[in-house]
């Protein structure tokens, strides 16, 4: 299907056995304005201080929260590829799925000798289908706050791909970093899969993808993978598997802080709490607490209520035309966009 409003035009396509679609697609305005590892200082190290400042806040707010950032420790990172490989966790499967059926599509605009620049990049093994299906990358930029994933997966690249350019960088994209080297004088294009962009609230979506806008440079154009809003069932089964290894990932946050900010939360005290927020279409992840309790860390002693939450992170969903108009106030056109089978996710082609 294709929608035309003023002169933006928008293919929509479907990928096979896709039945319904939440989409009575109206794109509502133009868009305003038109191999070792950078940062050897890695995150994990360099941004403790903040870590514990944002501990220190988050846990002294009235309603307590934490950025879902830090999750990705060496091990949190680990967990969420084990969640990507369970049962009820949909996103990755779908997206995979689709990216497979769209990739040569995707290829076909991409010039030659192009630099690919992915945020949050984890293990990039979506990554690979692109890569296998444009030759035409020169260069491939993963960015990711977790150096030891980044690590293993550049490494892999490197040995495949033997023609590619892996230059990563281990860099909070939620904060200010640069392009390496590898990608100067080069077209770039961003990959943003996964559903990330999603764990943001509206304002910092908006910044992150105007900061991308601005890192890639004119002629950019992004590919963004987006979580569809869907039945509720399936979005909370999504968020708490019947392994528990949400349930683990989610946790792991609080033995991070024991670890690197001299914790003592007794994580067994603990649930793991997956809910829908209808109003903010939203899933939303906390931790809560089974008893009143005191818990030190980063040197200050925090008071949690029984049935207390700590609201650990966010993960959006939208319509089709949410996330074009998102996609819009950042300065980006939406050019196509793909929707999977069931359930379902969509990949945005922006420029
Ligand atoms: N970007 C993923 C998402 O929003 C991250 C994620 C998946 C996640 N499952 C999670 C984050 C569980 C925290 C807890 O789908």
């Amino acid at each position: 299907m294709v929608l035309q409003h003023g002169n933006t035009r928008v293919h929509i396509v479907l990928d096979s056995n896709t039945t319904d679609v939440h989409s009575e697609i109206v794109i509502s305005s133009k868009p305003h304005g038109g191999a070792s590892i950078i940062d050897a200082a890695a995150p994990e190290t360099a941004a403790r201080g903040s870590f514990a400042a944002d501990v220190i806040a988050g846990l002294s707010a009235r309603r307590k929260q934490l950025p879902p950032k830090y999750f990705y420790d060496a091990v949190g990172s680990r967990l969420f590829e084990e969640i990507c490989r369970t049962q009820e966790y949909y996103v990755t499967r779908s997206e995979t799925n689709l990216l497979a059926n769209v990739a040569a599509e995707v290829a076909a605009g991409i010039p030659k000798g192009a630099a690919l620049v992915e945020l949050g990049s984890g293990a990039s093994a979506k990554t690979r289908l692109l890569l296998d299906a444009a030759p035409q990358l020169s260069a491939y930029v993963p960015i990711d706050i977790s150096a030891a994933a980044l690590h293993e997966a550049s490494g892999g690249l490197a040995r495949d791909y033997p023609q590619l350019n892996v230059a990563p960088v281990a860099a909070d994209f939620t904060g200010h970093y640069r392009l390496p080297a590898a990608a100067d004088g080069r077209a770039r294009i961003g990959f943003f899969p996964g559903s990330t962009v999603g764990n943001f609230d509206r304002d910092g979506a908006v910044r992150i993808l105007r900061s991308v806008r601005q890192v890639l440079g004119i002629h950019a154009a992004l590919l963004v993978g987006v979580d569809l809003i869907k039945d509720p069932a399936t979005l909370i089964a999504a968020y708490d598997d019947s392994l528990g290894v949400t349930a683990r990932f989610n946790k792991n946050l609080l033995t991070r802080i024991n670890r690197e900010l001299g914790g003592d939360f007794d994580v067994d005290s603990f649930d793991h709490l997956a809910l829908w927020n209808d109003a903010r279409s939203r899933m939303e992840m906390h931790l809560v607490s089974r008893k009143d309790q005191i818990v030190n860390a980063a040197g200050n002693t925090f008071a949690f209520r029984r049935g207390e939450r700590l609201h650990t992170e966010s993960s959006h969903k939208f319509t089709a035309v949410m996330f074009a108009r998102l996609a819009a106030e950042a300065g980006w056109s939406t050019n196509k966009i793909w929707i999977s089978e069931a359930p379902q996710v969509a990949l945005f082609r922006l420029g």
